[in-house]
């Protein structure tokens, strides 16, 4: 399929963008130093926090902590691995009433309750059995990813 490039630029730290590639949803979120401190701390509450599972092929440059080239950027495809629901993003969970009270935040599915941590990793427990894929991808500068 045809790669989609992605500026990048104009993003700031919190902040996500969505580009569409092969009729999906890719996000891009350019994550905090604190989001990124964040992850160390879930591992035992993930159903695969080192991409174990076979489901989608991880690409070996996120086979990390972090699931990304550059730790700052996170890229996955924006669907759920339950049924396809599009997850949305949660990011600062203590100003959202209605929220997991053992979820961090992150990216919570509408459509079963399904919740990932802020690299895409999914929770235990949840109906969704993995974690969000990683499109194949790579930076053609500092502002610049294509993906695909
Ligand atoms: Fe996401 Fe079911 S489709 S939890």
């Amino acid at each position: 399929g045809a790669a989609v490039e992605a500026d990048i630029g104009a993003l700031k730290p919190g902040e996500k963008m969505t580009v569409e590639w092969r009729g999906k949803p890719v996000w891009i979120v350019r994550r905090t130093p604190e989001q990124l401190e964040g992850l160390k701390k879930l591992n035992d509450q993930l159903a695969d926090p080192d991409n174990q599972r076979k489901a989608y092929p991880i690409p070996e440059y996120a086979k990390n902590e972090a699931r990304s080239i550059k730790p700052e950027y996170l890229v996955v495809v924006g669907i759920c691995s339950h049924l396809g629901c599009s997850p949305s993003d949660k990011f600062q969970a203590g100003a959202q009433p209605s929220l997991p009270a053992d979820w961090p935040g992150g990216f919570l599915c509408p459509c079963h309750g399904s919740t990932f941590d802020m690299a895409g990793r999914v929770f235990k427990n949840k109906p969704a059995p993995d974690n969000l894929e990683v499109p194949p991808h790579m930076y053609l500068s500092d502002s610049k990813l294509l993906i695909g």
